[in-house]
């Protein structure tokens, strides 16, 4: 058989993909890029906000066309699934196999069986399965836990991955040496809500680590980066940015998402902290890392958001002057508590504030960018940025950076980099020796052609 996974969302739907790609490699099957080449599409959706559902449906329009002249066989996975909605559109769509954000692991007897497979259970031993590391890659995902006990009113998250469930600190480092072993050199610990890591588990597993005490374990495994995401405030103790400053492999970088800057926003969303609160983890954050490179989520437009509430937001945008943000509109989601009792407001309304933010995030990202032309950063480079004689990477920070090949420095690794330019979006800069001197160009492109590939040109 020949599959295909398409993937829409977060980074937890990214390791599912993984995930799943790998329990289809066990099964026999061969994975190919497109549509077009396969004869099974499994599509792993998002449904937290509506924009991602619409795009699910009208590629399952595409997909029943292909099962009605080829025989195409479709499945569907990922929170839409584990929905009311989903399954609506899995009838309608006549997909073959439906699975549940917990019951990626029951894709075997899926393909089994000869006939519409649902699956849609939380099974157990989906928390300490370790999928293959991946091959000839420098960054991991490593999921730490799955679901979330917060009761965000506007979120469907908690409805379609359940209740929080950590893993053992044993799986994650079997899992951390697996990557080590295959020469990954960043890894990014991931879950719903990493600060809480452990606390369901409390008694049961014996010695469960603190998250701040997880950080220090894995960065002391050798991998040389650390990062993750993401972090709710209310979990957010100073203990993780102690851990965060006292662990070198843990790069200085946090989300954490506001989401508003409006005390009775907040509230109306049962986000279980204030901006005061919020404030005050920003600046135990600094004081133990001044250098931290910050970002956010926020929605603007939430139910009931004034003209005035919104101003707090973007008040509070000007007093953590954050280096990038997720802004997103309000998308009312049936099955949260916040579609059920509050009403819209106008689109107008909505995407006009939208803008606003857009232009001050804007301003911020490049006024910290700005800052860091002229300093050397640690660049992981993931290889060529399309073919262009540039090779493209990330900060510790998480900085995108465009970087022209040189001689020593023209493929993937960490190196050394001055940053030399700054855009709202992107840092460019030149690989350094140890003397801090640009390494040698590399000959490649004829002059006029490197002019019209460059990056730099289309400043
Ligand atoms: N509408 C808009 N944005 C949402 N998010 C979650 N649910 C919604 C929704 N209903 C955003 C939050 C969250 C991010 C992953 O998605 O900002 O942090
Ligand atoms: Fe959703 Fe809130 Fe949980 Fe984040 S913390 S996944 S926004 S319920």
């Amino acid at each position: 058989m020949k599959a295909t996974v398409i993937t829409y969302g977060c980074q937890m739907n990214e390791y599912d993909t993984h995930l799943v790609e790998s329990q289809l490699v066990s099964l026999g099957a061969d994975l190919v890029d497109g549509v077009d080449e396969a004869d099974f599409v499994l599509i792993n959706t998002c449904a937290v906000r509506g924009k991602p559902v619409d795009k699910v449906r009208s590629l399952l329009g595409d997909l029943r066309k292909l099962k009605a002249s080829r025989g195409l066989m479709i499945g569907m996975m990922g929170c839409l699934a584990q929905l009311d909605e989903g399954q609506q559109l899995a009838r309608t769509f006549e997909v073959d196999v439906l699975l549940g954000p917990g019951s990626l692991l029951d894709l075997g007897a899926a393909l089994e069986s000869n006939t519409r497979f649902w699956g849609l259970q939380f099974r157990d031993e989906l928390h300490d399965h370790i999928p293959p590391a991946p091959q000839g890659k420098l960054q991991a995902h490593l999921t730490i836990m799955r679901g979330c006990d917060h009761h965000c009113t506007y979120c469907i998250v908690p409805t379609t991955r359940g209740p929080q469930v950590s893993r053992t600190p044993d799986s994650i480092l079997r899992e951390l040496d697996g990557l080590l072993a295959a020469g990954v050199r960043e890894v990014t610990l991931l879950g719903q809500n990493v600060n809480a890591y452990g606390i369901d588990q409390g008694a049961r597993v014996a010695g469960i680590p603190s998250f701040a005490q997880l950080l220090r374990l894995v960065g002391a495994s050798g991998i040389e980066r650390v990062k993750f995401t993401t972090s709710h405030p209310m979990n957010f103790t100073e203990d993780v940015a102690q851990a965060m400053a006292e662990t070198p492999a843990v790069c200085e970088f946090v989300h954490l998402p506001v989401q508003s800057g409006s005390d009775a926003v907040l509230r109306r969303m049962a986000r279980e902290y204030t901006r005061d609160a919020y404030l005050q983890h920003i600046r135990h954050i600094r004081r133990h890392m001044p250098d931290a490179v910050l970002a956010t989520d926020i929605i603007v437009g939430f139910p009931g958001e004034t003209e005035e509430d919104f101003q707090q937001t973007l008040d509070l945008y000007d007093e953590v002057g954050y280096d990038s943000a997720y802004m997103f509109i309000y998308s009312p989601r049936p099955g949260t508590p916040s579609y059920r009792h509050f009403a819209d407001l106008p689109r107008e309304v909505k995407t006009e504030r939208l803008q606003r933010l857009i232009v001050k995030q804007k301003e911020w990202s490049q006024r910290r960018n700005a800052a860091r032309v002229g300093t050397l950063q640690n660049v992981l480079i993931r290889g060529d940025a399309h073919d262009s004689g540039f090779l493209e990477g990330h900060t510790r920070g998480n900085h995108p950076v465009v970087i022209p090949k040189a001689l020593g420095a023209d493929g993937p690794g960490i190196y050394p980099v001055r940053i030399e330019h700054a855009t709202p979006h992107m840092l460019y800069g030149h690989v350094v020796d140890a003397a801090g001197q640009p390494l040698p160009a590399r000959p490649q492109l004829a002059p006029e052609a490197a002019a019209v590939s460059s990056p730099l040109a289309m400043l």
